[in-house]
């Protein structure tokens, strides 16, 4: 006899970090081939779906509301790919800030995914899943997956390496809001950004045999556009380095920058640093790797 239908399901939504991010090149397509490590962190909108017969989105950010949130657009494909009438009201608490680098909107829509075909006890297997995945946007396809991966493709050609422990992040969002602020950042990119995946090839390599993170690999592409186009950034990094952060990267499209320390006290000084010296002037996380119970199976190669 098979288990009755769940009636609600929640999931966790971790955001994630880029350690390192290479732009190889633009495609015919209009997309970049990127090179990158995704690494999940313990910062984590939730995402609860109940039973519904139509499609509905709540959030706790009113802004994010209804058919805008990726959410919804992620169930709309799932209905559709699916052929089924199956509805659900979704509620996003969010944690995560909008907009930032850290992947907040994709992270909820893989949870949207993952909890509802737990919701409607769909037979759709992973692949297929990361397949529409990918059609929602190019990081999607990772929290899927979670835990840590190298990145290649736009992002959705994973491939899992090892779980890092031992580390604490701290993270630095600034008030920084650019429109349509991942597609402008691409196309503000210009060929010396560009580079050929080398720094990322050999960080994975260092992760994979269980090395140490090295931070001259933490590079990002879009280090030189974001501050053309944000100028207000430029004294960011000597605010984190007079906190006492080690290092400064930038995760993904930014704004949000990020030291990484090995001890969960240091994190927490140079966090508490960051909110005396900053005040309303960022809002300042600290976060440590974050292991999915439940991740899809298997790598996505995109076949
Ligand atoms: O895939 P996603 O929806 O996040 O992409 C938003 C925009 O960023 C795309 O429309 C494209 O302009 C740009 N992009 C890109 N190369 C990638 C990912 C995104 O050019 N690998």
């Amino acid at each position: 006899m098979s288990n009755p239908p769940p009636i609600d399901i929640t999931r966790q939504a971790p955001a994630k970090l880029n350690l390192g991010l290479e732009v190889l090149g633009r495609r015919d397509d209009g997309y970049h081939d990127l090179a990158t490590i995704f690494l999940a962190v313990d910062l984590c909108d939730v995402v609860t779906l109940t039973r519904s017969d139509r499609l509905d989105v709540r959030c706790s950010d009113s802004r994010l509301e209804g058919e805008a949130n990726l959410v919804w657009q992620a169930l709309r494909l799932l209905q559709r790919e699916i052929g089924i009438a199956s509805g659900a009201r979704v509620v996003v608490q969010k944690q995560i800030p909008d907009a930032a680098g850290l992947g907040g909107a994709s992270s909820d829509a893989a949870a949207a995914l993952l909890g509802a075909r737990e919701l409607w006890q769909l037979a759709i297997p992973d692949n297929r899943l990361a397949m529409l995945a990918g059609t929602l946007g190019s990081d999607v396809p990772f929290f899927l997956l979670g835990g840590c991966a190298l990145g290649r493709g736009r992002g959705e050609l994973l491939e899992p390496l090892p779980f890092p422990t031992g580390m604490w992040f701290v993270i630095v969002v600034p008030p920084v809001h650019l429109p349509r602020k991942t597609a402008t950042l691409y196309a503000a990119l210009r060929p010396e950004d560009f580079s050929p995946g080398d720094r990322i090839s050999a960080q994975a390599r260092r992760l994979r045999s269980g090395q140490a993170l090295d931070p001259a690999l933490l590079g990002n592409a879009f280090c030189r556009p974001l501050l053309d186009l944000a100028p207000a950034l430029r004294s960011l990094p000597d605010a984190m380095t007079r906190a006492g952060a080690p290092l400064v990267a930038l995760s993904g499209a930014g704004p949000a920058h990020y030291s990484v320390v090995d001890d969960p006290g240091h994190a927490a000084r140079i966090a508490a640093n960051l909110r005396a010296e900053m005040g309303n002037g960022a809002t300042v996380f600290v976060v440590a790797p974050w292991q999915t119970s439940s991740p899809v199976a298997g790598r996505y190669d995109g076949a």
